[in-house]
């Protein structure tokens, strides 16, 4: 088949799923991915064709794709600050403004004058942890989670790099155990479940059915339960002149801010990302008791 034709057709079949741009970017994409074509060879070479023993495994993951599969699941892989980090159904797809968060994460270990003990609070593929590692050398990053298959993923990116963050299995909710980490943290950052159940019904099936209901939900009775429960580590755990950044959920910015404000936090500020959402707080200085 001529790559022209099956880029037509397989649009065709996500249409109904996708507006037409999206559908078209995703198909481009798989074909750069499992043919090594650029995204214009199908209209600069008109002749191109599929190689016949990569047609079925195409056709079976535009099938994937027209179930509403993401397509990071059906390729494994997802671009995130600029490294690519193994995904599967048992870790969030990384997002793009989380990537502001790590800048955020990055600009304060690189200025600290110090090598930097990081904390990565629910860390899912481990795309935080890691590329502050990878962005700031020499800094130490543990980073926890919950799912035992999520952090199998994150240990498991970049295999033979020379260091790695160290992946630890918690349950950060559970105030009466510890975390198990030892000393004081320079730096804690967090991208926790923040979506209300409530907020369901706006969100597409792509990330209903396959994203990890887990990284994604809280109780519309509780929806800050992850912000206190990193401002409690947070207490215990953040030295004197540390940081904390978290992600937070749009709709809930001055919430989110007064919690750290009411815990005595005394530097607490709500930072907005690209499109001018309040996305992310930043919080410091503890006062003393
Ligand atoms: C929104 S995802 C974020 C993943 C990753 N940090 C990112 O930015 O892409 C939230 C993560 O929190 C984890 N999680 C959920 N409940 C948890 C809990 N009680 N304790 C620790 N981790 C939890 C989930 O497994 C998931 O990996």
């Amino acid at each position: 088949m001529l790559l022209s034709e099956f880029i037509r057709k397989s649009i065709g079949a996500l249409e109904n799923l996708y507006p037409s741009p999206e559908a078209r970017g995703m198909v481009l994409m798989l074909c750069e991915e499992r043919l090594g074509v650029r995204s214009y060879t199908h209209i600069i070479e008109p002749q191109t064709m599929v190689p016949e023993e990569a047609l079925p495994g195409l056709e079976s993951d535009v099938a994937r794709l027209a179930k509403a599969e993401p397509l990071q699941y059906v390729l494994g892989k997802a671009e995130f600050y600029g490294r690519s980090f193994d995904v599967n159904p048992s870790v969030l797809i990384p997002r793009p403004e989380t990537e502001q968060l790590v800048k955020e994460a990055v600009s304060f270990a690189l200025n600290l004058g110090r090598p930097a003990r990081v904390l990565d609070l629910c860390t899912g593929s481990g795309c935080i942890a890691w590329s502050v590692l990878q962005e700031a050398p020499g800094c130490e990053v543990v980073a926890l989670d919950i799912s035992e298959p999520a952090l199998r993923t994150a240990e498991g990116q970049f295999p033979g790099s020379e260091c790695s963050p160290r992946f630890v299995r918690a349950d950060v909710l559970d105030f009466r155990k510890g975390l198990g980490v030892e000393g004081r943290f320079d730096l804690i950052v967090s991208n926790p479940p923040y979506i209300m159940e409530s907020q369901k019904q706006d969100m597409r099936p792509n990330v209903l059915e396959y994203e990890p209901g887990l990284a994604l939900f809280v109780p519309d009775g509780d929806p800050l339960c992850f912000y206190r429960a990193v401002e409690h580590w947070a207490s215990q755990l953040l030295s004197e002149d540390g940081a904390g950044f978290v992600e937070i959920n749009e709709d809930l910015g001055p919430q989110t801010a007064a919690l750290f404000t009411d815990a005595g936090w005394k530097e607490v500020l709500q930072i907005q990302d690209f499109y001018g959402k309040t996305r992310f707080v930043r919080f410091s200085k503890k006062a003393t008791e």
